[in-house]
């Protein structure tokens, strides 16, 4: 089975200035290995909320750590520092909106602000980027609809293969 590498970038100014403490990595990599079979390693690192910074990071990940799936979290609501989804867009070679839009109706069952969130997901070589929102709850609540999409996703993009805990979620690959 591969070591899968997940990046793990976390947007918050005050975080990142040690003002309060950062939730939502160890939230990102809690739920994470408890779906993903394989080793992981992650690489993870807190940022504050800039544009050029974020795409810079984004980059690294991608292209020279050679993350298979990069999650980012914080930065996607309306405030005037929130650019996390603008820095995705600006690096990636694709969009994939399905998984902002997924995520924003799931979230719809816990709380009416999800259309806040202008979260998405986009491919930069052989990495899938998706942006989660900064709050360790609203991480697991996105995680877990999109989750079943991802392993075939990396597939599809040359990144490497996952395989999922069944028990606790179950990936979809549709037969060929
Ligand atoms: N999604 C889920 N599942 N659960 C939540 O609690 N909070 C919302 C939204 N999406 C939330 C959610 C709120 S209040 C905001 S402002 C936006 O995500 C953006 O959050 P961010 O700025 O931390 O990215």
């Amino acid at each position: 089975m591969d070591s899968i590498k997940v990046g793990i970038l976390s947007l918050s100014d005050r975080a990142s200035a040690g003002i309060y403490e950062d939730k939502a990595t160890p939230k990102v990599k809690e739920v994470l290995q408890s779906y993903i079979k394989n080793e992981c390693e992650f690489i993870c690192e807190l940022i504050a909320d800039e544009f050029e910074l974020i795409k810079e990071r984004l980059l690294f990940l991608s292209k020279e750590a050679q993350c298979d799936l990069i999650i980012t979290c914080g930065g996607t609501g309306p405030a005037l520092r929130d650019v996390t989804p603008e820095a995705t867009e600006a690096v990636c070679e694709k969009m994939l909106p399905g998984f902002g839009e997924l995520m924003r109706q799931a979230s719809l069952k816990f709380v009416p602000t999800a259309i806040l969130s202008r979260q998405s997901a986009g491919i930069i070589q052989n990495s899938l980027i998706i942006n989660l929102p900064g709050n360790p709850k609203a991480i697991a609540e996105c995680l877990e609809p999109i989750f079943p999409a991802v392993p075939y996703c990396l597939d599809l993009i040359g990144a490497r293969f996952i395989h999922t805990n069944e028990a606790i979620i179950k990936a979809f690959r549709p037969k060929k």
